[in-house]
């Protein structure tokens, strides 16, 4: 068998530069310049990376399992230095024992009881608006899903007590140092001498220093609680029955706060986004909201109604998956679009690519939320759509993000419309999370 094709580069650094600066460009360019083929080979430096722009291929490597597969140090790295080891940052069988105890843990309960928080955030919010109010619609988002994280990992107010305050500011500085580190091939680590990484130092302190009260507080009073710092607290060790240390509860829950905090707020923007780009959506969403709701509050059982709301979404995931690349390396050799990858390789799952690929999506670069109705899905690869991955590493916040999204949604556009100021000249923001650069906009009633 011969080796999948190579991506054309110039110089020593091959494509390293590229894929930096533009990544989104150099999808599209695989996408145009090899269009029959599910896998290419590209250049970084010394090193040639496989990558996966098919829905099989991308299909046979993650759903291969864990053990040909691993999750490469350099993209781990700046993770472990903010949450430790967890089911984020484990690999093998560190990996293996807590998404055991942890996948099956996220069941409904947890998430209907988190629903109902989710709804009073976003009513709060919309409630602080006028009409004629100029914001910034990303820097909104990122602050409702904050503040719902706040709620859900710790079961704190971040917008009320002093130490909810001092906990947002931390979340914050983290964030920056993720993308100050992100941003760059070669950084100063956590522990160095710098006053950035003195600064992400305090800010990790203070999140495990009110996290570990948290969990004591919890321990301390019990109760009846439905939220995921309640659920790390009440998993269990499939095969010893014992749960996790406060430690690995905390590590556990600033994990959900890397994985799900950005990516969440990130959707929920770029769905403003199209919306404020396609009107007769934002209308037909309007009539969903008001045939479903009727002007009241929506709870979890609305949202098997609310199809044009989730559509909505998933659309958004679609065309801007925040998750653009899923990153692995080949323990053994693997086969996957006809070719076979051999062992301690870098694969490189192209999300944001496959979800543009005109084999499985007409009219790729178009909002058309209404491609997910069953009758035009049908006979459309099952993993032509991806964003919250796939296989035994796939999402475990994936109902949680999209019950968060859908209500956060509902009830905002209930309310009010956003005039999104210059909506077609929006850049993408691909540090990190993929997401929006800018979004100022004038709040309509
Ligand atoms: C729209 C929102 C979200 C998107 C697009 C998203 C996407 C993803 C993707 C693509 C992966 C797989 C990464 C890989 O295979 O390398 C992943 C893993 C993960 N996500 Fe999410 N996620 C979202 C929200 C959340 C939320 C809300 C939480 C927690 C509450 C969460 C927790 C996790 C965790 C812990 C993992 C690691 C799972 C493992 O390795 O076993 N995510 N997410």
């Amino acid at each position: 068998m011969s080796g999948p094709p190579v991506l054309k580069s110039r110089g020593l650094l091959g494509h390293t530069r590229a894929f930096a600066e533009d990544p989104l460009g150099m999808f599209s360019r695989l996408l145009d310049t090899f269009p029959s083929e599910e896998v290419v080979r590209i250049r970084f430096g010394p090193f040639m990376d496989y990558a996966v722009t098919g829905a099989d291929a991308a299909r046979q490597l993650m759903l291969g399992g864990h053990d040909h597969l691993v999750r490469p140090w350099f993209f781990n790295r700046v993770f472990k230095e903010m949450s430790g080891l967890n089911l984020f940052t484990a690999n093998g069988e560190e990996w293996s024992w807590r998404r055991k105890m942890i996948g099956p843990a996220f069941h409904s309960a947890e998430i209907a009881g988190m629903a109902d928080a989710m709804v009073s955030i976003a009513e709060r919010v919309a409630g602080s608006w006028d009409a004629g109010d100029r914001i910034d619609l990303r820097e909104e988002m990122t602050s409702l899903t904050l503040e719902v994280a706040g709620r859900a990992l710790f079961g704190i107010d971040v917008t009320a007590e002093d130490r909810g305050r001092r906990l947002a500011q931390a979340f914050e500085g983290m964030i920056q140092w993720t993308n100050h580190r992100v941003e760059r091939f070669i950084s100063e680590p956590v522990w160095a001498p710098t006053a950035r990484a003195v600064r992400a130092r305090r800010a990790i302190g203070v999140v495990d220093e009110i996290a570990a009260e948290a969990v004591a507080e919890r321990r301390e009073r019990g109760g009846e609680h439905h939220d995921l710092l309640q659920l790390l607290l009440d998993s269990r060790d499939a095969e010893t029955g014992e749960p996790l240390s406060d430690y690995q509860v905390v590590s556990e829950a600033k994990a959900f706060f890397f994985a799900g905090h950005e990516t969440t707020s990130s959707v929920l923007s770029w769905a403003w986004l199209e919306l404020a780009l396609h009107p007769d959506v934002g209308n037909a969403l309007r009539e969903e909201l008001t045939q479903v709701l009727g002007g009241r509050s929506p709870k979890l059982s609305d949202l098997e109604d609310l199809d044009l709301t989730r559509r909505i979404i998933e659309e958004s995931l679609r065309l801007h998956p925040p998750a653009m690349v899923l990153t692995r390396r080949t323990h053994g050799a693997v086969e996957a679009g006809g070719y076979r990858i051999p062992g301690n390789r870098g694969i490189l799952v192209l999300i944001y690519a496959i979800h543009r690929n005109p084999k499985y999506w007409d009219a790729p670069d178009t909002f058309d939320p209404e491609r997910f109705t069953p009758t035009r899905s049908e006979g459309r690869p099952a993993h032509a759509f991806l964003p919250f991955g796939e296989g035994p590493r796939m999402c475990v916040g994936s109902r949680f993000a999209m019950t968060e999204a859908c209500l956060m949604l509902a009830t905002l556009a209930q309310r009010w419309r956003f005039e999104v100021e210059e909506p077609a000249g929006v850049r993408p923001d691909t540090r990190f999370v993929l997401k929006p650069a800018r979004l100022s906009a004038t709040v309509v009633g």
